[in-house]
C-alpha cells in the first residue's frame, strides 16, 4: 500500500512536471510568428532549359531594358523573408514564376492554347540582402482554368528546408474562394499569402518616382534544420 502511494505520488509529480513543460513550450511558441504555409509546386516549375534562359532578373515585365514591354497590368511586390523570430534572413534565394496575361506558362507541359507573350519573363531568381528583402516588378497573372490568379514562389535558405508556396490577391476574393488549393489552407494561412495592392512609388525613398500598384509579402521560414540543409540550386 505504501509503495502504491509513493508510486502514485511519483506519477502525479511526473504528470504535473510534464504539464509545466508543455505550458512553457506553448508560451514560448506563442512568441514566434507562424511559418508561411507550403503549397504545391504545380506542374509548371521552370524546367532546366528555362532556367538557363538569359533573363531572370527581378523585372518580369520585359526581358531587358531595351526589349518591348509585356502585356498586362504592371504591379510591384515588395517581399521580405523572415525567420520565426521575425529576424530578416540574408542570402536567401527567392524564385518566382507565373503565367503571362493570357494565363499561359512558359513550360512544355502547359497545354493551354492561349498565346505566350514573347516579352514576358515568366520567371525570376533573386537573393535577399541583409535586410531580408527582395522586390519584383511584374504583371497581374492571367487566369487559367481551375485556378485563381497567383504567383508561385520557391524559397531556399541555407540550413533550412525549402519552402514552396503561392501568393494571391485580395481583389480576387470571389475567385479565391472557388480555388481548391487556396481553400485547403486555414483562414490565417490564407490571409498570410494574400496581398492587397495600393499605388506606391517604385523607389521607396523617392516619392516622385513612377507609381505602381504595390503589395507587401512577408515570407516566414520554419526552424533551422542543420541536419537537412537545402543546397540552393
Ligand atoms: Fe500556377
Amino acid at each position: 500500500m505504501r509503495s502504491q502511494n509513493s508510486r502514485r505520488r511519483f506519477l502525479v509529480q511526473a504528470i504535473s512536471g510534464s504539464g509545466v513543460g508543455l505550458w512553457m513550450a506553448r508560451t514560448a511558441w506563442g512568441n514566434f510568428i507562424p511559418p508561411t504555409a507550403a503549397q504545391t509546386k504545380g506542374p509548371f516549375y521552370p524546367v532546366p532549359e528555362i532556367e538557363k534562359q538569359k533573363y531572370f532578373d527581378a523585372d518580369l515585365t520585359r526581358l531587358d531594358a531595351k526589349s518591348p514591354v509585356a502585356d498586362g497590368e504592371q504591379i510591384a511586390v515588395r517581399g521580405v523573408v523572415l525567420d520565426m523570430d521575425e529576424k530578416p534572413l540574408d542570402q536567401v534565394i527567392v524564385e518566382v514564376w507565373q503565367a503571362c496575361e493570357t494565363g499561359r506558362y512558359n513550360h512544355p507541359q502547359d497545354r493551354n492554347d492561349r498565346p505566350m507573350d514573347p516579352n514576358f519573363q515568366y520567371w525570376a531568381r533573386m537573393v535577399t540582402g541583409p535586410d531580408g528583402t527582395f522586390s519584383i516588378r511584374t504583371i497581374l497573372p492571367g487566369k487559367y482554368p481551375g485556378r485563381t490568379p497567383h504567383l508561385h514562389y520557391r524559397i531556399a535558405a541555407p540550413n533550412r528546408s525549402e519552402l514552396v508556396t503561392q501568393m494571391y490577391f485580395e481583389a480576387n476574393q470571389e475567385l479565391n474562394r472557388k480555388d481548391g488549393i487556396y481553400m485547403d489552407l486555414k483562414p490565417e494561412q490564407r490571409a498570410a499569402v494574400t496581398i492587397g495592392l495600393a499605388k506606391k512609388p517604385i523607389a521607396e525613398n523617392d516619392p516622385k518616382s513612377e507609381q505602381l500598384p504595390t503589395g507587401d509579402f512577408r515570407i516566414v521560414l520554419g526552424p533551422r534544420s542543420d541536419s537537412k540543409s537545402t543546397q540552393p540550386m
